[in-house]
C-alpha cells in the first residue's frame, strides 16, 4: 500500500505526460509534448565525459560537486550577471534541477509553510512543496503575455508564507519576466522578509527580453537561492547536472537535504558541463538562436493552421489556444485524439495549472503547449500532417 505521501503525490504525478509519450510511440506520431532536443549538444562537451571516463574517474565525486565545476558556475554568475558567489559554500551541484528544487523545498520548508508561485507552473514545485508538507498559493498569470497583478501577488502572501518561487524564463509560457515585474517580486521578498527561489534553468534561451537573476536586485542577494541547470543550455537533458547558488547558510541547508536525496553526481558530466559553462558568450548563446529561427517557423505556421498562439520570448515551448481550430473539445480531448488524428503529439496546459492536481477549474482548459526543440524538417512534418488534420475536419 502506498504510504500518506505517496497519496499526497499522486495526483502531482503526471500521468498525462506518461500517457501522450505512449500514445506517440503506439501511434508513431512526432512528439512534440516532451521538451528534450533531438539533437545532442556540442561534441566537444561529450568528448570531455568520454575521455573522463576513460581516465578513471568513475568513483565518487565531492558531494558537494567538482571543484572544477564550482569554480565554472562561480565565474559564469559573475561573468554573465555580476553576482559573485563563493565556490566553496555558495555553490551546490545537484542531479539536475529537479533535485535542485526538491532539496531546496525540503530545506527550507516546514509542514505548513506557505510557497507563493505563478500559475501555470512547472509540475515538479507542487510535487516538491507537497513533499516538504508546505502549501501553495497560486497567482495566474495572463495571456497574451502573461503578465499578472501586484495586487493579487500582495494577496497571496499571509503569515505562513516561507518563500517566492519564480521561474523566470518561465515553462509553460516562454514568458522573460521584466525588470518592473522583478522590482515588485523583491520588494514584497525584502517587506515581508521573504525568500525567494528562483528557477533559471533556460536563462540562456531567450529571443526577446534579457535574464535578469532575480538575487542581482537590491535586497535579494541575501535572500535568493538560485537553481539553473546545464542540461537546457547545452542541450544534454540527460546529463541532470544542476546547480544551487545561495548565501552560505541557505546553501549549507540545502546541501544537508542534498546528501541524502543522491550525495553526488557523476563526475565525467560535471567535467563536461563546467568546460562548457567557460565557452564564449556567443558559443552559450548558440542554442538560444538556433531557437528562435525553430520558434517562428513553427509558431507562423500554427497561426497560419488557425491556432492562437502566444509566441514565446523564451525556452524550449510554444502556447497556444485551440479554441478558434477545435471549438468542440478541451486541450486533453484534443491531445488525446491528436496521435491518432494526425500523428502529432502536444501536451494540454492544463497539467500546469491548479497547482498541478489537474483542479485548476477551467484554468488553461483550451490551451496546448507544444515542444519546438526539433529538427526543423520535424517541425516541418507536424505542421503539415496538422494541415491535413485541419482539412478534413
Ligand atoms: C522550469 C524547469 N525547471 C526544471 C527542469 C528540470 O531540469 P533538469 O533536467 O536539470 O532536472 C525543467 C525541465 O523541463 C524545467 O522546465
Amino acid at each position: 500500500m502506498p504510504n500518506h505521501l505517496a497519496e499526497r503525490l499522486r495526483p502531482f504525478s503526471t500521468t498525462i505526460f506518461a500517457a501522450m509519450s505512449e500514445l506517440a510511440v503506439a501511434t508513431d506520431s512526432l512528439n512534440l509534448g516532451q521538451g528534450f532536443p533531438d539533437i545532442d549538444g556540442p561534441a566537444e562537451l561529450a568528448q570531455v565525459a568520454m575521455e573522463a571516463i576513460g581516465a578513471g574517474r568513475n568513483q565518487y565525486p565531492p558531494s558537494q560537486g567538482i571543484p572544477e565545476l564550482r569554480a565554472a558556475i562561480a565565474a559564469h554568475q559573475s561573468a554573465w550577471y555580476g553576482i559573485a558567489y563563493s565556490p566553496d559554500d555558495e555553490i551546490l551541484v545537484t542531479t539536475g534541477a529537479t533535485e535542485a528544487i526538491a532539496a531546496v523545498m525540503l530545506a527550507l520548508c516546514e509542514p505548513g509553510d506557505e510557497i507563493v508561485m505563478f500559475e501555470p507552473s512547472y509540475d515538479s514545485y507542487a510535487a516538491c512543496a507537497a513533499m516538504a508538507g508546505a502549501s501553495v498559493r497560486l497567482v495566474r498569470l495572463h495571456a497574451p503575455d502573461w503578465w499578472f497583478d501586484p495586487a493579487e501577488l500582495a494577496a497571496a502572501i499571509g503569515p505562513r508564507t516561507r518563500l517566492i518561487l519564480l521561474n523566470t524564463p518561465h515553462n509553460p509560457t516562454g514568458k522573460v519576466f521584466g525588470a518592473d515585474e522583478l522590482a515588485v517580486i523583491a520588494d514584497l521578498c525584502c517587506s515581508h522578509d521573504l525568500l525567494a527561489v528562483t528557477d533559471e534553468v533556460y536563462e540562456h534561451l531567450i529571443f526577446e527580453g534579457t535574464h535578469i537573476p532575480l538575487a542581482g536586485l537590491p535586497g535579494m542577494a541575501e535572500r535568493t537561492v538560485s537553481i539553473s541547470s546545464g542540461g537546457k543550455t547545452f542541450s544534454f537533458t540527460g546529463w541532470k547536472v544542476g546547480w544551487v547558488t545561495a548565501p552560505a547558510p541557505l546553501l549549507a541547508a540545502v546541501r544537508s537535504v542534498k546528501q541524502f536525496l543522491t550525495y553526488t553526481s557523476g563526475e565525467p558530466f560535471q567535467l563536461a558541463i563546467a568546460r562548457g559553462l567557460l565557452f564564449a558568450p556567443e558559443e552559450i548563446n548558440r542554442l538560444g538562436l538556433a531557437l528562435r529561427a525553430k520558434r517562428d517557423l513553427f509558431c507562423d505556421g500554427l497561426a497560419e493552421l488557425g491556432f492562437t498562439v502566444y509566441r514565446p520570448s523564451a525556452t524550449y515551448f510554444a502556447t497556444t489556444d485551440i479554441g478558434e481550430v477545435a471549438p468542440e473539445m478541451d486541450a486533453v480531448a484534443f491531445c488525446m485524439a491528436l496521435p491518432a488524428r494526425c500523428g502529432v503529439v502536444a501536451i494540454p496546459s492544463s497539467v500546469f495549472y491548479g497547482a498541478g492536481a489537474g483542479a485548476g477549474a477551467g484554468a488553461g482548459d483550451t490551451l496546448v503547449r507544444w515542444a519546438f526543440c526539433k529538427q526543423d524538417d520535424v517541425l516541418r512534418e507536424a505542421l503539415s500532417r496538422l494541415a491535413k488534420w485541419r482539412s478534413v475536419s
